[in-house]
């Protein structure tokens, strides 16, 4: 892998002046608008509806909650389709850049941010309708090098999202897992828990890479 394609390191690529680098990068903004554009069609993808009695379709007054928001150029996008939007981060360099954009840009001004872990979110029960997360979800194991321990992290997380969402609340995750191994805990984490859905590779014949993880929440 040359060092232009290299995976980012979490928090190191996201603190100090790498915050300021990466909400300054044309490439990363133009990458991270394209992934969550993608999401926002797979979040009402025909084929989580099969079962559903009321197909979801778009509407305008569902709340989002943009896990590892980053400096927001995911948010954007949602607030541009109309979503109402809570960005969680958990790096105060990142997510101090989208606070000044909502003082300073009028159509940042209803976002609500939150300077928290994903793994510990202080959210209530049942108030959010869907959620997205876009190149973040690979750094929540961080610190945790025990494969038992990831394992359990990621359950933990997953049963949590699954008591904010309301029902028929959806998940959609952009993420790239290191390999094959990495992917199962990663999806399994929510089939395990509540969830059912698929997953969409960008190239299918890749063990690792871009990934997206296509869920809802089960009755
Ligand atoms: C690639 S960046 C942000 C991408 C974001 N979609 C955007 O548009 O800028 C990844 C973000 O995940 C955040 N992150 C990593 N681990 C986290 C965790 N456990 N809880 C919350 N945020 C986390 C990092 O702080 C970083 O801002």
């Amino acid at each position: 892998m040359t060092r232009k394609n290299r995976l980012p390191k979490f928090p190191d690529d996201y603190i100090d002046t790498k915050a300021g680098e990466y909400d300054s990068s044309k490439s990363m903004e133009r990458n991270q608008k394209r992934s969550t554009l993608l999401s926002i069609q797979y979040l009402f993808d025909n084929k989580l509806n099969d079962k559903e009695e009321t197909i979801v379709q778009k509407n305008d007054s569902f709340l989002i909650l943009d896990l590892g928001c980053g400096t927001g150029f995911s948010s954007e996008i949602l607030i541009e389709h109309g979503f109402r939007v809570i960005g969680v981060d958990i790096l105060i360099d990142m997510i101090s850049r989208v606070r000044e954009k909502k003082r300073i840009y009028e159509n940042y001004k209803d976002i609500e941010l939150i300077l928290a872990d994903i793994n510990f979110l202080p959210i209530k029960a049942n108030i959010i309708n869907h959620i997205i997360s876009i190149s973040s979800y690979n750094f929540i194991t961080y610190g945790k090098s025990n494969y038992g321990e990831k394992v359990k992290l990621l359950n933990d997380t997953a049963k949590y999202i699954k008591q904010i969402l309301k029902q028929q609340g959806r998940v959609i995750i952009e993420f790239f897992p290191k390999d094959d191994k990495e992917l199962n805990i990663f999806n399994k984490s929510f089939i395990n828990n509540g969830f059912e859905g698929f997953m969409i590779k960008n190239n299918p014949k890749q063990k690792s890479g871009q990934t997206f993880l296509l869920l809802k929440k089960k009755e």
